[in-house]
């Protein structure tokens, strides 16, 4: 992930993120960005909620707590057509677009959204979640062990919790891509490790944890019910709002790490970002996007 103020960009574990030296972040300048990624992401997406509809078959209320501009959400609403879908969030701008997303696909009436710090906003929700959705949000919190048992508590007795964390990092092009050095994904995923390692130690009351989500979630006093791993597979030849996609990404990378890469490895990605050389991704035929999502569930004891 990247740094200079008010960048973002695909995190390595397959996220967007914002970038800076500081590593503050503007969630609402990355509204278009956050949506495209998760449009793109979608066939990946509607595989896990399909899991999860096996596994919780009548939530009634579903939560999707960081949902940003609730691409998500819907999906949920769509997914689950007998259950309410509250988007929670700490931008009230993105749950505005949540909001005219969900009316614009027909789900308005039963769509709701919660404004607010996470975890503290759930206490807000006027009843426990059926199933309890965070997907890239739990990462933002200081204190994941104590916000999963603030999840937790919010779940009705029998209740689903899913996170959505880790997994591996987004692939867009070979490792030898006939241009600059090899490797330059691997060296690029690095920086982003060193970002995300920033950003979390910065974060407001910053726990170091080990990121064993089933422990974790077992701790929180739940029963830890699954681990899948979905896979995003879009392989080349790139649609064109695959390569937008991965040229947003890459752009997002260069402004973010230019000062942290070798200067072959900025002119390599000042050569893929250039819509007019041959070698861009937006013109080059082995762009691709492979990315690998982990979601984690777990059950409230009855
Ligand atoms: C990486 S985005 C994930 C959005 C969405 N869940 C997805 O998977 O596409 C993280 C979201 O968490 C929200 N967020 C981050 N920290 C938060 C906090 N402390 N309280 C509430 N929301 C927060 C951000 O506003 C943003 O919308």
């Amino acid at each position: 992930m990247a740094h200079d103020h008010q960048h973002s960009t695909e995190h390595g574990h397959g996220h967007v993120h914002g970038h800076g030296n500081g590593t503050d972040i503007d969630w609402n300048e990355m509204a278009p960005l956050l949506e495209a990624q998760a449009e793109l992401f979608g066939p990946l997406y509607e595989q896990a909620l399909g899991w999860l509809a096996d596994e919780v078959p009548e939530p009634g209320l579903i939560v999707d707590a960081g949902s940003g501009p609730g691409v998500l959400s819907c999906l949920f609403a769509r997914t689950f057509p007998g259950a309410r879908v509250v988007a929670v969030d700490g931008t009230a701008p993105l749950l505005d677009r949540a909001r005219a997303r969900a009316a614009d696909q027909g789900f308005g009436d039963r769509f709701d959204t919660l404004a607010g710090e996470l975890p503290e906003a759930l206490e807000k929700l006027e009843q426990p979640a059926g199933l309890l959705w965070a997907s890239r949000s739990l990462h933002h919190l200081g204190d994941q062990r104590a916000a999963l048992t603030a999840f937790a508590r919010r779940l009705a007795p029998g209740g689903t919790l899913a996170i959505l964390e880790g997994g591996l990092p987004s692939r867009f092009l070979p490792r030898d891509i006939g241009i600059g050095r090899p490797g330059l994904g691997a060296r690029l995923d690095a920086l982003e490790e060193e970002w995300f390692a920033r950003m979390r130690a910065e974060l407001p009351g910053s726990v170091a944890e080990i990121e064993d989500w089933p422990a974790l979630l077992t701790a929180a006093g739940l029963r830890h019910t699954g681990t899948r791993s979905f896979l995003l597979d879009l392989p080349a030849p790139a649609t064109d709002r695959t390569r937008s996609y991965v040229a947003a990404s890459l752009g997002r990378l260069r402004d973010g790490f230019g000062d942290a890469l070798t200067a072959e490895d900025r002119d390599t990605l000042d050569r893929l970002l250039d819509p007019a050389d041959p070698a861009s991704v937006h013109r080059r035929p082995d762009v691709f996007v492979l990315s690998a999502h982990t979601v984690y569930t777990a059950v409230r004891p009855v």
